[in-house]
């Protein structure tokens, strides 16, 4: 069985991050979310995946090549045009078994695939959309089910009040192949307003499973800085790929650090990092590889993303800083709206 997962949306809440980078390609404790992605779903049997790809998808490419260094088969369905969630899948046809599972790749979640499967097989069910409870669910495809877990409504970001429930779309199918002869070829289909909604009223059989653990969709700033939080505070299972040296500090390879610099915990620094004298790095902070900190800085609640650097004699607090960009995040909290960006 194949995984199809998505990766070719603009990423639009994530700018200016996805401006050169498609958003499943942000880095997550300094490894491409889409690696860590498809490393966990290695992990729960799949070997063979597709990945519907459009905006910046050279970058993509080029990180996954076919697959082999990450001990995987990956092929690659390019849209000539964004066809949007269902006609990504239907323009991946040819490529997929006749069971399969597609993923937004923007989606954290550590997904046990055999439950689902089996829950999937037992109801006989046409689509089995993997589902999640949250809050406010008005940002979210929002689900009405029966007790036996067949969804009978489907609806796609409704105002607050008029959510059926605060079930949501977790953005995880597993889906026969048949269900794609009611996707329209060659245009712009949304599978969460036209193709869930016909395949429910058509009366097909369509599932809900409630996904199991953490989840988050990274796909705005503040949830960006929320899930580094959430992972340095253990509460995803996502680990830095370097080892602690102390409680809640971690270090990759070839730095330098200045011995008068002062690491908070949680705080992870990547390869090559350098650290000038007098700064402060933490809490919260992720200094990703080649970062460089100028002296007598101060670096808490943020990340930092690949070979940016910090000016000297600066104060950065709840932050995600690239190369050529800085944006404030009033506060790592959900809902926290940008406060200035400086380009
Ligand atoms: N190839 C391709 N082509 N991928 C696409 C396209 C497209 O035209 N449009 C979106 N994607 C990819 C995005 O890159 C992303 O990984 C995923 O599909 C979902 O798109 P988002 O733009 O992130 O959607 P959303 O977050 O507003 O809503 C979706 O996800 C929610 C869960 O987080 C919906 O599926 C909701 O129903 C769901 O609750
Ligand atoms: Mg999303």
């Amino acid at each position: 069985m194949k995984a199809l997962l998505l990766a070719g949306g603009l990423g639009t809440r994530l700018r200016p991050l996805t401006e050169r980078l498609p958003k499943p390609m942000a880095p997550v404790v300094n490894r491409p979310w889409l690696e860590h992605l498809i490393l966990h779903l290695k992990s729960q049997g799949i070997s063979e995946f597709v990945i519907a790809v459009k905006h910046n998808a050279d970058i993509i490419r080029k990180h996954f090549e076919d697959g082999c260094k990450f001990g995987v088969r990956i092929e690659y369905s390019q849209e000539p045009e964004l066809l949007g969630t269902a006609g990504a899948i239907k323009h991946a046809e040819q490529l997929l078994t006749d069971r399969f599972i597609v993923v937004n790749a923007d989606i954290i979640n550590h997904v046990e695939l055999l439950p689902l499967l089996e829950f999937h097989q037992t109801n006989g069910a046409l689509v089995t959309i993997g589902l999640t409870e949250v809050e406010d669910p008005s940002h979210y495809g929002v689900v009405q089910q029966t007790m036996s877990g067949r969804i009978i409504r489907f609806v796609e970001k409704p105002p607050r009040h008029a959510a059926p429930s605060n079930r949501i779309n977790a953005g995880i199918y597993v889906m026969e192949k048949e269900a794609l002869k009611w996707i329209p070829a060659g245009r712009e289909v949304s599978i969460e307003r036209e193709t869930f909604p016909t395949l429910i009223r058509k009366g097909f059989p369509v599932y809900g499973w409630l996904v199991r653990g953490y989840w988050l969709d990274m796909g705005t700033l503040d949830r960006y800085l929320a899930l580094h939080r959430d992972v340095l505070d253990g509460k995803c299972a996502l680990q830095p790929s370097y080892p602690a040296q102390k409680e809640g500090i971690w270090t990759g390879e070839d730095i330098d650090i200045s011995d008068d610099v002062t690491l908070v915990p949680p705080v992870v620094i990547g390869n090559g990092v350098k650290v000038g004298r007098g700064c402060v790095v933490g809490p919260y902070t992720v200094l990703g590889d080649k970062v460089t900190v100028e002296p007598g800085s101060s670096c808490s609640h943020s990340v930092v993303l690949p070979g940016a650097r910090l000016e000297g004699n600066r104060t950065i607090s709840n932050a995600i800083v690239g190369p050529d960009f800085s944006v404030e995040v009033q506060s790592p909290v959900y809902e926290a709206k940008k406060k200035v960006v400086h380009r």
